[in-house]
């Protein structure tokens, strides 16, 4: 029997499925909370903002990586897959992406942005309604298991680092992004997903340089 936890690169596919798929809600969530009640204060609001800017830069950078890296070596290991489809479906979440980016600029320039933050929700929705049936496809053909039958240890080692390291070309600032990916996941999860980053990041930079930039977040964070 295959070792728990071993090195799979389908695992990272669904730690960063659960890491957007959380902040989806959380955006959902709290956008609709401060349309009604306002922010409680500039710390938050500023803390929310910052969360949903890494939010749309991880998302954008978790799709690059599968349309440039990932689904060209799947294709080859997996040709059954839809991947016209999926690269379809990423085109379809990037116009909606726009959008809710340049909603989040409206709430930023506004001091309490309820209209803006109302409109902002509305995208959050729509990218939901496309964002599960497209995750649900990928996490069908894509499994530990059919990966796991298919390359070899070493390279799944070889692959995770190397897709986390095209993610985080596409993303930025780091110190938001990288505690945004490590803490919207549970102790658990998070601990598997640090395995490709450097050991720099995770122990030194994260918790210790950047912990006073990425503070605001941290309400919408899990410990
Ligand atoms: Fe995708
Ligand atoms: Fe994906």
């Amino acid at each position: 029997m295959a070792e728990a936890n071993a090195p799979n690169i389908a695992l990272d596919l669904l730690s960063i499925h659960s890491i957007i798929t959380r902040a989806l809600s959380v955006t959902s969530e709290k956008s609709q909370q401060f349309a009604q009640g306002g922010f409680p204060d500039a710390s938050t609001k500023e803390g929310f903002l910052c969360y949903a800017r890494s939010f749309v830069s991880v998302i954008h950078g978790h799709h690059v990586t599968e349309n440039e890296l990932a689904f060209p070596y799947f294709r080859e290991k997996l040709p059954d897959a839809p991947y016209d489809l999926l690269i379809a479906q990423h085109q379809e979440l990037v116009h909606v992406l726009d959008e809710i980016k340049a909603t989040i600029e409206e709430v930023s320039a506004e001091p309490q942005a309820a209209a803006a933050l109302n409109k902002l929700n509305q995208g959050l929705r729509r990218l939901a309604d496309l964002w599960h049936p497209h995750i649900g496809i990928e996490q069908d053909r894509f499994t530990v298991a059919r990966l796991g039958a298919l390359i070899n240890r070493d390279e799944h080692i070889r692959l995770g680092k190397l897709f986390a390291k095209h993610s985080q070309k596409h993303t930025g600032p780091g110190y938001l992004v990288l505690p945004f990916l490590l803490y919207n996941l549970a102790p658990e999860e998070r601990a598997i997903f640090a395995r490709n980053m450097p050991f720099l990041l995770t122990r030194l930079l994260v918790p210790v340089v950047w912990k006073a930039r990425w503070a605001p977040m941290r309400p919408f964070l899990l410990d």
